[in-house]
């Protein structure tokens, strides 16, 4: 999530646990990408029907995403995450070393593939192509999302509000994919995730 994603947890109480410690993290790191609680809502809605499944993620950042996923997956789903900032990698690793099921990865996006294909795949530190600059996205039927899997692509500006383009050809790409349905889901007036499943 953009700037301003830890911060937006700020007097929530009724958090589970090991999101607050997540939280705790990158509060300590001065690190306010997490992504938003809302976010983490959708995610481990998401996660809770992956039980026993595996789950990959791009951009652990301090793991308040995957800490919302495991805690709603449970111990038997298998979930890699992978984090360019050997920084952030080390001290997320740190937060779930408890958790056998959990692995952190330092590197770049790429190399998660290797670990695929996921049922549920999130894409929030490249792969999805959103940014000027980045790698072009990924394409989820090349080893990355198993059949009938979920791919979801967090941090749009919902369509049709102030900032965002009218020409996206990033949002195109995922919502138009052959082998994906895909759709928009509005989170709150200023974030919009995309969640597709792989139908072919
Ligand atoms: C929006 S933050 C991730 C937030 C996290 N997923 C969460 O739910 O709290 C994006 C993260 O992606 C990482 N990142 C940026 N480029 C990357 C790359 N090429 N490969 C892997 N991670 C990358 C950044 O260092 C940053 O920690």
């Amino acid at each position: 999530m953009s700037v301003g994603g830890s911060s937006a947890y700020a007097g929530m109480e009724d958090l589970p646990r090991l999101v607050k410690a997540a939280l705790a993290a990158a509060a300590e790191e001065g690190f306010d990408n997490s992504c938003a609680p809302q976010q983490g809502r959708l995610l481990s809605l998401l996660a809770a029907g992956q039980v026993g499944r595996s789950i990959g993620e791009t951009g652990t950042g301090c793991g308040v995403g995957l800490v919302w996923m495991l805690e709603a997956a449970g111990p038997s789903t298998s979930i890699t995450s992978i984090e360019l900032d050997p920084h952030r990698a080390e001290r997320s690793a740190g937060l779930f070393a408890g958790c056998p099921n959990v692995t952190v990865l330092n590197g770049d996006w790429s190399g998660l593939r290797a670990h695929g294909p996921f049922d549920l795949l999130v894409l929030d530190g490249g792969g999805k192509g959103k940014n000027v600059g980045d790698d072009p996205p990924l394409d989820p039927t090349d080893g990355w999302v198993a059949m009938g899997g979920t791919v979801v692509l967090d941090d749009f500006t919902p369509a049709g509000e102030p900032g965002a383009p009218l020409h996206d050809p990033v949002r195109d790409y995922w919502l138009g994919h052959p082998a994906l349905r895909t759709t928009e889901l509005r989170l709150s007036p200023t974030l919009a995730t995309l969640v597709g499943m792989r139908v072919r």
